[in-house]
């Protein structure tokens, strides 16, 4: 070991220095292949914002260098120098000039930031020709889509939940409300466009499309209670065609069990209407009207859909059954203050029976 690194000051520091770049390195690993995020836009919108944050940070690295840089030059020449003892130093208090100096400049930088920023917020809000219209509900904790232009047989809104479809290159434009006695939410698709509040009693907006297909993640993005961190959505982005089909497909009847027929299926519907789940989820055009205070995703086509449980779990047999069989073991609920699934107490049969039947909500 040299004799430099003998010293304990300077192997903490050595240390100190490897954590630091460390740490810088791994937080840049990832780069845009990452599911959720902002610094790598997929529509305009999102490019707007990425370029906005781009812009602050080249501002913010400048004054961070040119400060850091004086602090640095001060302590190195005047630093206390051999023989100098303890001399006292000389006494200074106020300077008029560089006071007005570091009180104007940051004003004036701020200023300058504070034009391409309200530019980005206009742009961002400006709405494009020819949208698909979709309301957005927050629930705690999952996202209700109504597609208000494309109507079911009876007249309703075509109904989904946690994935929202929509087709490439074209303008969304969504209205974003919550129930009264839920809480506030913010709907968040980073790669897509910037996020907005969902909150009671008041109707927001948010426009946004997307240049490429693909699925983007999303995240409430609002502290809204117990399950906050697992309240995801996916921004399901297909083409014209994909997307026409899987309109045709929503809007299509639910697939239900034949009336007589005796199957695993036909045993999971009857004890979808006996054991109370048609009071909170809708399959439209049947008994299972749903909605209530504590209202569940409509399921009129719930196999159709990757994921469940506010966009938590894959779609399969195995996840369905540990939710029937526990829900807030696997997202954690309040069904007592009417916030979430509550446990039916379902036994096995019961759950093989229902999961059958949903496996065949296509
Ligand atoms: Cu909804 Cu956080």
């Amino acid at each position: 070991m040299t004799t430099a690194l003998r010293s304990p000051r300077l192997r903490r520091l050595l240390i100190l220095g490897g954590v630091v770049a460390l740490t810088l390195i791994l937080s840049a690993c990832g780069g845009d292949d990452l599911p959720q995020n902002t610094l790598s836009p997929r529509s305009e919108r999102a490019r707007n914002i990425d370029g906005l944050f781009k812009l602050t940070l080249v501002i913010a690295a400048v004054i961070f260098v040119a400060v850091q840089g004086a602090i640095l030059v001060s302590v190195w020449k005047f630093r206390s120098k051999k023989g100098e003892g303890d001399k006292p130093v000389k006494q200074i208090h106020g300077n008029t000039k560089l006071e007005i100096a570091w009180t104007i400049a940051p004003a004036i930088i701020l200023a300058g930031i504070a034009v391409p920023t309200v530019q980005t917020i206009f742009d961002n809000a400006e709405a494009r020709e020819n949208p698909i219209n979709v309301t957005v509900v927050g629930h705690q904790w999952w996202w209700e889509y109504q597609y208000t232009d494309y109507l079911r047989e009876d007249g309703s809104p075509l109904i989904t939940a946690n994935e929202l479809h929509i087709p490439v290159d074209r303008e969304i434009a969504l209205t974003l409300i919550a129930d009264d006695g839920d809480v506030i939410h913010s709907f968040w698709i980073p790669n897509l466009t910037g996020k907005r509040d969902v909150v009671p009693g008041h109707v927001n907006t948010l426009n946004m499309s997307a240049d490429e297909t693909g699925e983007f993640y999303g995240q409430c993005a609002e502290f809204c209670g117990l399950s906050h961190a697992n309240m995801r959505l996916r921004g399901i982005v297909q083409t014209q065609q994909e997307f026409d089909a899987w309109l045709a497909g929503q809007l299509a009847d639910p697939n239900l069990p034949a009336v007589g027929e005796e199957s695993l299926r036909a045993d999971g519907w009857e004890l979808f209407i006996t054991k109370g789940c048609a009071a909170c989820h809708q399959i439209n055009g049947t008994d299972a009207i749903g909605g209530g205070t504590n209202p569940g995703p409509d399921l009129t086509h719930v196999a159709s859909r990757g994921t469940f449980a506010g966009a938590l779990y894959d779609f399969n047999t195995d996840n369905l059954s540990r939710w029937l069989a526990d829900p807030s073991e696997l997202k954690p609920m309040e069904p007592d203050l009417n916030r979430g699934m509550p446990n039916l107490g379902l036994t096995n049969d019961e759950i093989t029976a229902l999961v059958a039947f949903l496996e065949g909500l296509t």
